[in-house]
């Protein structure tokens, strides 16, 4: 694919494939939609009701949200396990010239290149507090084999991606989820919000990010 830099209006990077005319995040500011939809309304979230939490991501792209989730269990005393599914890795050049390290420490600079060196299909031990299993396959032909308190769904778009988004797709993260688990995404589509609804998450139409009216918010009930 002919993927390209793109620089997004709070001047961090988001990368644009021509194929589907989409961007792996939100024109209007990809760092700042990240730090919203994943770590505000799910990160925080779940950490109100567990210290100790695991998380599922769907797409892991450019680690951004796997990075940011780090820095915030560093800063809030968290311990994450976290699992990323993504079929497509991106390719290293266009990972180095990624700018969301350029006024982090050197630290965390170091941990985002860790993130992107640590080998495939093996749990990796990042940081004390954080662990990453980065699993190179689709969400179609993923087979769950445990259960997340937390997970963030970041697929293209339902129009871009329909199939991600169908219920037989949504179900399979709904039943690998512990009660109580919270499913997020940017994405506010009415058809989306249904197929949640009769998968049976209690769902939650949530203010998106600067520029954005909604984003999703699912929880799985105890019930
Ligand atoms: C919107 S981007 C977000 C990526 C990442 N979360 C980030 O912040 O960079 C969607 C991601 O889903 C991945 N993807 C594409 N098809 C997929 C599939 N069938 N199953 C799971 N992930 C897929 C893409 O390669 C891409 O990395």
């Amino acid at each position: 694919m002919n993927l390209s830099l793109l620089q997004t209006l709070d001047h961090s990077h988001t990368i644009y494939v021509p194929e589907l005319d989409e961007t792996y995040h939100s024109r209007n500011g990809a760092i700042q939609e990240a730090l919203h939809v994943y770590i505000q309304m799910g990160l925080m979230e779940a950490a109100q009701k567990k210290s100790s939490i695991q998380i599922l991501e769907i797409g892991f792209g450019t680690g951004l949200n796997a990075w940011l989730t780090l820095l915030e269990a560093q800063s809030k005393n968290l311990q994450i396990n976290y699992h990323a599914i993504e079929p497509f890795p991106l390719p290293e050049t266009l990972i180095n010239n990624l700018n969301y390290t350029q006024n982090a420490s050197a630290e965390a600079s170091a941990i985002f290149q860790q993130m992107h060196l640590a080998n495939w299909e093996q749990a990796v031990q990042i940081t004390p507090e954080f662990s990453l299993l980065k699993i190179k396959n689709t969400l179609e032909d993923f087979i769950p084999s445990t259960k997340y308190d937390l997970i963030y769904f970041d697929a293209f778009g339902p129009d871009k991606q329909p199939v991600l988004w169908q219920p037989d797709n949504l179900t399979k993260l709904y039943l690998c989820l512990n009660n109580g688990g919270i499913w997020v995404t940017y994405a506010s589509k009415g058809e989306v919000k249904r197929n949640l609804k009769q998968i049976g998450f209690d769902v939650q139409r949530l203010p998106g990010p600067p520029m954005k009216r909604h984003m999703l918010r699912a929880v799985k009930s105890y019930a």
